[in-house]
Order: structure tokens, then sequence, then C-alpha cells
């Protein structure tokens, strides 16, 4: 299993501010009186922040069994935004999410949650699932990966898809798979059937270091691509076809989880 792009960076920066705050304190008060105060607050601290425990929660979650119930319950605060059947918006302001890898769910989240990619709003939803741990998390990984796809997402021009497909046959397939189905086990994403826009704006995210999280070797590629040559990938992609065993029968499709007329972002 691939771990090299799960950054600690967050880590390092709390770490570093903590020792920040000890020299400050050390400057400015009497270092006798405050010396024993110190040395019990830096053993605590270590145990605090915990790095393993931290990084580990990826790995902890993708251990449990994860329990859909919990995570039906998890999804109702998400609902508002990514709607009871986890479609998105065809503006590509909210993602696609059902029917994404266990896996890559969980990572993103931690990924969120540590302010490694730009969701501001999205945090404070996510800080209960890492105060109730690992198993919250699967839960609702797990919740959103059953939940069908949207079987009419938002598609590009289609005016050069032969081109689109040669760029992604040469660069991406060997991760993303020559469907975009990705792949769970080295946390890459699947992208057929998401949203042409927010395929877009997230590989310009990508290219331009805004998502901080993402693969080295991905972001080098991006770097050489044209405005031109992004778009047509985004086009190709939004257009592969997810297995119909995972898409939902009917674009009229309701999750049966929420009652009718439930409030969420439009969808559009
Ligand atoms: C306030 C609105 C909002 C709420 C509430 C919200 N999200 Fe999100 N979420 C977003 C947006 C916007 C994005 C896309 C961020 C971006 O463009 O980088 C996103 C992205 C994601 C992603 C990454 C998708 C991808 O393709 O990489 C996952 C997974 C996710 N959300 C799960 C959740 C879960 C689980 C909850 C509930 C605990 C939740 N979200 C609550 C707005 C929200
Ligand atoms: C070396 C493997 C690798 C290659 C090659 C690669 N990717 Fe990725 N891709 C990833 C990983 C890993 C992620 C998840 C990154 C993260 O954690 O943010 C990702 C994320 C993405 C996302 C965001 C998905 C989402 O739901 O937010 C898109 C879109 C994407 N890749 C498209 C591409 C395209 C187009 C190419 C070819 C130009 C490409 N990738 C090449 C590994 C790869």
């Amino acid at each position: 299993m691939q771990m090299n792009y799960l950054s600690t960076h967050s880590l390092l920066k709390r770490r570093a501010g903590y020792k920040k705050f000890l020299t400050l304190l050390s400057s400015t008060l009497s270092p006798v009186l405050i010396s024993g105060l110190l040395l019990t607050n830096a053993a605590k601290a270590e145990s605090d922040i915990d790095q393993d425990n931290l990084d580990d929660i990826v790995y902890q979650a993708m251990k449990v069994k994860p329990n859909i119930d919990n995570g039906r319950n998890l999804y109702r605060n998400c609902a508002v935004c990514h709607s009871p059947e986890g479609w998105g918006a065809a503006s590509g302001r909210y993602p696609q999410i059902a029917g994404q890898h266990i896996s890559v769910n969980i990572k993103q989240l931690r990924d969120i949650h540590d302010g490694n990619r730009d969701n501001p709003t999205m945090v404070p939803f996510t800080a209960p699932l890492f105060v109730q741990g690992a198993q919250s998390l699967a839960d609702v990984s797990a919740y959103i990966n059953q939940l069908p796809m949207v079987p009419n997402n938002s598609v590009g021009y289609g005016s050069e898809l032969a081109e689109g497909k040669k760029l992604y046959d040469e660069n991406c397939k060997e991760c993303h798979k020559a469907n975009g189905e990705g792949n769970a086990e080295k946390f890459y994403p699947r992208i057929q059937g998401q949203h042409y826009s927010y395929l877009v704006r997230q590989l310009h995210w990508i290219k331009n270091g805004k998502r901080r999280n993402a693969d080295k070797k991905m972001v080098k590629q991006l770097q050489k691509f044209t405005f031109r040559e992004i778009d047509l990938m985004s086009d190709y992609v939004s257009r592969l076809r997810p297995d119909k065993s995972i898409v939902a029968e009917s674009i009229y499709w309701k999750n049966p989880d929420f009652r009718a007329g439930f409030y969420s972002a439009p969808r559009d």
C-alpha cells in the first residue's frame, strides 16, 4: 500500500506552534517559577499530540467493519450540501460522492479536516467524526460508497473526445484505470461519471498546488497541460460510464433513507 502522500504537514505545524509557545512563555516568565509547570506540560503535550495516532486514523478506519446504520445517521449532517443521494451539483460546486471508494472517502475526509484541501465550510461538519474516531469515519464513508450513482452527470462539450481520450490514456489511466474506476487499495479516486465542472476545477487546483494532498506524480503531470488539454480530459472523464450495477436506475431515484422534501443545496 502506498502511503507516501499522506501528509503530516498540519501536525508538524501544530508541533512548531507549541514549541514557539514554549519559547515565548519561558522568555516572559521567571524560569524558576515555571520550570516545573513546563516539564509536566511538555510531557503531556507529547502524549496529547500522537503523530502515529493521527496518521493512523485513516488506516484504523479501513480496518474496522463499517456499520451502515450508524453511517446513515451520520450522513444526515452531510446531506444538506451533498443532497440525500450524494449526487452533487451539475455546476460542480458539490462533487458527486455516491459510489466513491471507502478508502478514498476516508482519506479525503481526513485531508479536508486537516486543511489540506480548501474546503473550510465542510470542516465543522467533519469535526465530530474525528472526535468519535475511526469507526464513525468508516461508517459514513461506507454509507456514501453504497449510494447508487447519478445516471446523468453533467458533461463537457464533447467536441474533441478523441484527443481527450489520448491524453487520458497516456497520462492518467495507469492510476485511475481505463474506465476511470480508480483503485480503492491505493486511494486512487473513482472519477468516472463525475460532474465535468468539478473535474475542471479540481484539475486546476491540483495543478496549482491548491490541493495540497494530491499525488506528487499527478501534480507534475498536470503542470505540463494547457487549459484546453485539461478541459478535453475533463470532458472525456465525465463521459466514462460507471458499471450499471452501481448506478441508480432512474434520474428520479430518491434516497429512501430521507423524508420527501428534505431540504438540501440545489442540484444545478
Ligand atoms: C457546507 C457544505 C458541506 C457539508 C455540510 C459537507 N460537505 Fe463534503 N464537500 C463540500 C464541498 C464544497 C466539497 C468539494 C470541495 C472542493 O471543491 O475541494 C466537498 C467534498 C467532499 C468529499 C471529497 C469528494 C471528492 O471527490 O474528493 C467528501 C468525501 C465529502 N465532501 C464528504 C462529506 C461528509 C461525509 C460530510 C458530512 C460529515 C460532508 N461532506 C459535509 C461541502 C460540504
Ligand atoms: C500516480 C497516480 C496518479 C496519476 C498518474 C493520476 N492521478 Fe489523479 N489522483 C491520484 C490520487 C492519489 C488522487 C487523490 C489525491 C488526493 O488525495 O487529493 C487523485 C485525484 C484526482 C482527481 C480528483 C478527484 C476528486 O474526486 O476530487 C482528479 C479529477 C484526477 N485525479 C484526475 C487525473 C487526471 C486527469 C490524470 C491524468 C492527467 C491523473 N489524475 C493522473 C492519482 C493519480
